[in-house]
């Protein structure tokens, strides 16, 4: 029993690097839209059949499609005999929604995740997803991958001195982040007070005084979107005194105008990973390694020697 790691025109480049850091094959699944739009997947049944797949399928931008297509992929692994699907979607489609904030509404991952699982994905995993209790959703084995090492080695080569820096989380929510990159390199962290309405997605900030007075300032998110965050963040740390700000976020979605407004702010540098397809601007990191090294570990605990040769 082997690994065959299937690639799609979304996996952003991150099957072949899984490929190669596994040794596994690797094998490009065909796409084709039928003429009223709808998606259309196929794999090869002989590089499938009695082997451990793994789908790596991102899921932005346009996460509705992404998100039907996976579906697919792993149907068609499943129908096509595979011994086990995994699904690497680096990054989440509808993992915000996790509970349901206002009364009628979905919990958006909770139908993704179970749809995920009922569609053959054995298992699932996935980069720093919004809340990683909210993989519990998924019936299977759901991996939430924090490269924390990965980051910390990150914001080592962005300051100087570390014993001036301190890596802020811009909410409560995402203080497991800060405390987890900032414990990788032994520096302090915190994080500031947000509050979003929940009708119209405004935020805010609570007061609160935080030690940044002359530091440098790395403010760690799981996600970008349109910068908001970041720079109402960014603003309030400057006027407590910080020296420089970076950003350094896994998914560096930055719709149009986000990246502009946070450098408006004075950030220094975004940096993003490969999770998705980063704008230009964005310093980009890759997480392979970090997926790789949980793969492996997951082939080990499955007993699965891997290898194109296997
Ligand atoms: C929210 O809880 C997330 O962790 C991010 O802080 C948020 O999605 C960032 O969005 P934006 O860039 O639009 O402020």
């Amino acid at each position: 029993m082997g690994v065959t790691v299937i690639g799609t025109p979304y996996s952003n480049g991150l099957d072949l690097k899984l490929a190669e850091l596994l040794n596994a094959e690797r094998v490009e699944a065909f796409f084709k839209r039928f003429p009223d739009g709808e998606a259309y997947v196929r794999l090869d049944e002989g590089v499938v059949r009695g082997r451990v797949v793994v789908v790596v399928h991102t899921m932005y931008p346009d996460q509705d499609r992404r998100f039907v297509e996976a579906l697919l992929l792993a149907e068609a692994a499943k129908g096509a005999g595979a011994s086990r699907v995994v699904v690497v979607a680096p990054y989440l489609a509808y993992a915000r929604q996790d509970k349901r904030f206002l009364p009628g509404e979905p919990i958006s991952v909770k139908a993704v995740l179970a749809s995920l699982a009922m569609a053959g994905a054995d298992v699932l995993v996935t980069v720093d997803v919004h809340k990683p209790e909210e993989l519990a959703w998924f019936h299977g084995v759901a991996i939430n991958v924090y490269p924390a090492r990965l980051y910390g080695e990150v914001v080592k080569k962005l300051c100087k001195s570390l014993s001036d820096l301190i890596v802020m989380a811009p909410d409560k929510g995402a203080l497991w982040r800060a405390k987890a990159v900032a414990s990788s390199i032994g520096v302090s962290y915190d994080y500031l007070e947000k509050v979003r309405d929940r009708v119209t997605g405004e935020v805010s900030y609570k007061p609160k005084t935080v030690d940044v007075e002359g530091k440098d300032v790395v403010l760690v998110d799981d996600m970008i979107t349109t910068g908001g965050t970041i720079a109402r963040a960014a603003r309030i740390l400057y006027e407590q005194g910080a020296k420089n700000i970076y950003a350094l976020c896994s998914h560096a979605i930055l719709l149009d105008g986000a990246l502009q407004r946070i450098k408006e702010a004075g950030v220094r540098e975004v940096i993003g990973t490969d999770t998705v397809k980063a704008p230009p601007g964005v310093k980009v990191v890759s997480v392979a390694q970090p997926i790789a090294d949980v793969l492996r570990r997951l082939l080990e605990l499955l007993g699965v020697g891997y290898g194109a040769s296997t």
